[in-house]
């Protein structure tokens, strides 16, 4: 049985993360869900790691139909799933769950999402581009591994280049030191890292603003705050910049199509988040 506040509904969907107080997911998929006349709501579950079995009980129990996983919970939700797929697998993280008749499957949109924000400047071709991505998390690997699909060629940086390793072995980019950035020839420049985001990190950039050059298309994956160091250095060196809220949108609407069959567009999404 749902708890009481949730009768009305008769599908529930949630975010499992902790902490998950300012997610902007529910926003988005509340919106969407009334936009499109569908009976659910989207609620915030604060799940930590441990927690994890005994939630997914619940989810099975309470027929939950569809969850969305954020940190810390991507990759160690995978071994309480009846079934992850393989792009969840390549990638080592799952960012969305589907409740098949009490099965739960795992998948990940957070690649799709990279792609679509990097498609929106003037529906980038990807093929044979070079590609710098900084960073090498959970989500360095989903941008990657859909990029790599798409076959660019992919340059790796991260602080610590030991935490690169793994990621430059299973999907096959060169790792590079700063040394090598102005010798490259680089189209896109991908910030993966959280450096720049709201709190202390905030007027860092993970990347010398001096390497920057003219046209190459610049993207960052942190939207609070929308306008990062990273990006305002790269404008004023007159890079194409593509904003954090692009790949947190386009996994949403990829998310929220498999769970529901309905597409929507980034501006509608934009509109409620009120970008
Ligand atoms: P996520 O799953 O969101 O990608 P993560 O797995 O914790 O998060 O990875 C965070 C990434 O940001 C790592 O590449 C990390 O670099 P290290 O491997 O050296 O730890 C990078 N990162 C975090 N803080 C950083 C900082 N202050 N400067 C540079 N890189 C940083």
């Amino acid at each position: 049985m749902l708890g009481a506040c949730n009768l009305e509904f008769m599908f529930l969907y949630g975010i499992a993360a902790h902490p998950v107080e300012h997610s902007l997911s529910p926003l988005i998929h509340n919106a969407l869900f009334k936009h499109f006349n569908i009976d659910a709501i989207y609620e915030k579950f604060d799940v930590d790691k441990e927690d994890l079995p005994e939630f997914l009980n619940k989810v099975r129990k309470e027929n939950i139909a569809g969850l969305s996983v954020s940190v810390p919970n991507k990759q160690e939700i995978m071994k309480y799933l009846d079934e992850v797929d393989d792009v969840a697998l390549k990638i080592g993280a799952v960012n969305t769950v589907i409740n098949k008749n009490g099965r739960l499957f795992g998948t990940n949109t957070d690649y799709i999402g990279a792609l679509r924000a990097v498609e929106t400047c003037h529906g980038m071709f990807l093929r044979g581009r070079k590609i710098l991505v900084i960073g090498a998390g959970g989500a360095a690997r989903a941008v990657v591994y859909g990029l790599k699909n798409e076959g660019a060629e992919i340059f790796l940086t991260n602080r610590t280049i030991e935490n690169a390793e793994q990621l430059a072995k299973d999907f096959d980019v060169h790792l590079v030191g700063y040394e090598n950035f102005r010798n490259l020839q680089i189209d896109i420049i991908i910030n993966t890292t959280t450096v720049g985001m709201q709190g202390e990190s905030k007027n860092l950039s993970p990347y010398p603003a001096e390497f920057f050059q003219k046209d190459q298309i610049v993207m960052d994956i942190v939207y609070k705050p929308l306008m990062t160091k990273f990006l305002k250095d790269a404008k004023e060196k007159g890079c194409q910049i593509i904003t954090g809220e692009k790949m947190l949108i386009y996994q949403a609407l990829e998310q929220f199509e498999l769970w529901t069959g309905k597409k929507a567009d980034l501006d509608f999404v934009k509109g409620v988040l009120k970008l």
